[in-house]
């Protein structure tokens, strides 16, 4: 049991000083990737657990041009853990983007960073590493700035490469397209910030062949960061928080957060074109990430976590390696679960907060995604600076209020749950939460019966390395991983 087969050790040359995603931190980076069979466990790892817990984070390798360093330039890197019959694997992996391979082979950073102001904008590194779902049986990593997808074998992580689709998309992709479960499509979208008409929307078959692309026309550069999905619907964002369009044109870059403008939602059939999309008004706001939308009769009802303070004022004499700590905060942002109507039949909009908890990072049963869902299991905003979460809250929508929730152990933090579904599992919330928990040390991962949260976790799977807090993380199933490579095996060798 336990045994672990360092993969690769890698130079770390990132060292900015005062940079609290660099050193004595919660987010990395790590020098080795590893493999660990069977891992140690406290309590046991139910047997019909089956499938993959996979989780994006920035991994930083070397400077970017100018040496200073935000969380979001880190080097896209993958720590995953597969579940079988009672047992657990660990393995993480860089995700060998294009701009890793050149800077590894140059030997130094070659690109600017998000801390670099306006040029920047044109030479981000795709570092991939924001957000990752399981597709057409791959995993398929996405950088919040938009970029081709990579895709990483689903049981080493190891990367098969860029993603364009055949050749059919060579734009590229946002974090936070998604992919819909009962059709195997992959909905995406993209964005573009000097490029209009700005926005650009698609579908790709379970089979990954692209099957629809459109412009959509946005008034200005963007930054939308996520979307809702529906059976037929997909609900893109248009919010007022952006770089400031004067100062652009003096090629200087500062976030504007424009209290004049709606909050837009565009809502466009599945298979639409921008010609289609109906916009919708809301109160303006910076929304991060939305938790899940559906139809009901004329009206698409959606929730997301809308921010209370979207642009935090920043402190007189805060040093400039210490700014992305505010906008990295969601105790600073405030974000509340919130629901939004847009009734398709007269037009109009309604919101309105639904819970008071300061909270992010939800998680749901994605077989729901996309159709009317009863429970989300939101991660809780602890009273500090940092991307971090120190507990659950397991939210019910039909009795509209919290229902369930556990806090970690002090000092231990976590970020986004993934819902395991149980095997036959009936019920929506019938399986199980899974996420990392630690601290600057030590990693665990925490396994809760989604149906008695407070309970605590059922097992406590301990991991031979630290692993830094990361982005996003999401749930592959085994069954579909494993139908996915059938499948395309028989279409390969299909006369
Ligand atoms: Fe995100």
């Amino acid at each position: 049991m336990d045994s672990v087969i360092i993969h690769n050790s890698l130079t770390l040359k990132m060292t900015e000083e005062g940079n609290d995603y660099l050193h004595d931190s919660y987010h990395g980076p790590v020098d080795k990737e590893i493999t660990a069979i069977d891992l140690k466990v406290v309590g046991q790892i139910p047997s019909d657990l089956d499938g993959v817990y996979i989780r994006n984070s920035h991994n930083p390798i070397e400077h970017s041009i100018s040496g200073r360093y935000h969380w979001f330039d880190g080097d896209g890197m993958v720590h995953g853990v597969a579940f079988k019959q009672g047992q657990a694997d660990y393995r993480n992996r860089m995700v060998m983007t294009e701009g890793y391979l050149k800077e590894q082979e140059a030997g130094e950073g070659l690109y600017p960073g998000l801390r670099d102001g306006f040029q920047a904008e044109d030479g981000l590194k795709n570092n991939s590493g924001t957000d990752v779902l399981l597709h057409n049986g791959e995993f398929k990593t996405m950088f919040s700035r938009c970029g081709k997808p990579y895709r990483l074998d689903p049981v080493d992580f190891h990367t098969i490469g860029a993603e364009d689709f055949s050749g059919d998309w060579v734009k590229g992709v946002s974090a936070h397209s998604k992919v819909d479960e009962r059709t195997g499509e992959f909905l995406f979208f993209n964005y573009s910030f000097q490029e209009e008409p700005y926005m650009q929307y698609g579908v790709v078959d379970k089979n990954n062949k692209l099957i629809c692309a459109t412009d959509i026309a946005l008034p200005g550069p963007r930054l939308p960061h996520d979307c809702w999905i529906t059976e037929n619907h997909t609900i893109v964002h248009d919010l007022p928080l952006f770089w400031d369009p004067e100062l652009l044109l003096q090629k200087k870059k500062k976030l504007l957060f424009d209290q004049t403008k709606a909050s837009r939602f565009g809502v466009i059939p599945r298979y639409g074109k921008g010609a289609d999309v109906v916009w919708f008004e809301c109160e303006p706001t910076y929304i991060l990430h939305t938790v899940n939308a559906y139809e009901e009769d004329d009206c698409i009802i959606a929730y997301a976590y809308k921010q209370l303070n979207p642009l935090p004022m920043v402190p007189a004499g805060t040093s400039r390696v210490k700014i992305q700590n505010y906008f990295l905060s969601y105790h600073i942002t405030q974000p509340r679960l919130t629901e939004y109507r847009f009734n398709l039949k007269t037009g109009e909009a309604s919101e309105r907060i639904i819970d008071d908890s300061c909270a992010e990072s939800p998680g749901i049963n994605s077989a729901y995604l996309g159709i009317k869902n009863r429970y989300s299991y939101n991660a809780l905003v602890p009273e500090i600076p940092f991307f971090l979460h120190n507990g659950i809250q397991k939210f019910d929508y039909q009795k509209m209020r919290e229902t369930d929730r556990y806090i970690l152990p002090e000092g231990k933090f976590m970020q986004q749950p993934v819902f395991a579904p149980r095997a036959d599992s009936k019920d929506e919330d019938d399986g199980y939460l899974i996420a990392y928990v630690g601290d600057k040390k030590e990693t665990e991962v925490y396994i809760w019966d989604a149906k008695k949260v407070s309970e605590g976790p059922i097992a406590r799977v301990q991991l031979p390395q630290w692993v830094p807090f990361g982005s996003h993380a999401y749930w592959g199933r085994g069954s579909d991983i494993r139908e996915a490579q059938e499948r395309n095996q028989r279409n390969k060798t299909a006369p």
